[in-house]
């Protein structure tokens, strides 16, 4: 059974990290998942429900949460890092893209993604902002050139979507692609 860390922070787009929670529980996914602490701000505005009930809803889906300023967690080792197939920050705020990038390793989010680059586990980080300054580029160019995918969340509309969940599954779609774990949760191209 696959193995994913997912890093929730406090970009918008909340929506987009809770259909890839839906999506992993009905896939079979084991989903380990820390939310940074104004992720869990951004996320009780954005979905209008408290980060408490969010955690409990997942939890009994089997997904497990680690508290984001718990250095002492598995997942910070290398060790227990290389047990899983990648790391995915979605979304991801140009604030904890900028630490990566830098090095800086203030909360577990961070971390993880630190050991995902030192341990060459695969690691996505799904950005969401615009319009962007050099700082933000320079910062996706030097994570894409140590082996991260620079990702910057953009759905297609060539699929016709219906609504704002088709949009959020191409966007979550196009992760699992990248993770190497095949859905048909969304319409490629010229697919019908
Ligand atoms: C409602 C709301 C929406 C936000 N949207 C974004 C966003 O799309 N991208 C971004 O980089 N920051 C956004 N921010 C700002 C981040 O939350 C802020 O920079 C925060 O320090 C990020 O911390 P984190 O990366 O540790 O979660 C938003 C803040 C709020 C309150």
């Amino acid at each position: 059974m696959p193995s994913v860390v997912l890093c929730i922070t406090g970009a918008s787009g909340s929506l987009y990290a809770q259909t890839f929670l839906e999506l992993a529980i009905s896939l079979k996914i084991n989903v380990d998942c820390i939310v940074s602490e104004r992720g869990q701000k951004v996320l009780e505005y954005e979905l209008g429900i408290s980060f408490n009930k969010f955690k409990k809803h997942f939890e009994e889906g089997g997904v497990k949460f680690h508290p984001p300023q718990d250095f002492f967690s598995p997942l910070a080792s290398g060790s227990v890092l290389n047990r899983y197939n990648g790391v995915v920050v979605l979304p991801c705020s140009v604030g904890t893209l900028g630490a990566v990038a830098n090095g800086i390793s203030s909360n577990l989010v961070h971390r993880v993604c630190d050991v995902a680059l030192k341990e060459r586990i695969p690691l996505v980080m799904a950005v969401r902002e615009m319009p962007l300054n050099a700082i933000h580029l320079e910062n996706m160019l030097k994570l894409q050139k140590m082996g991260a995918v620079a990702f910057v969340i953009s759905p297609a509309f060539y699929n016709k979507p219906k609504d704002i969940k088709d949009l959020a599954l191409f966007v979550v779609g196009r992760i699992f692609d990248l993770l190497g774990i095949k859905t048909e949760i969304y319409k490629r191209w010229k697919e019908d």
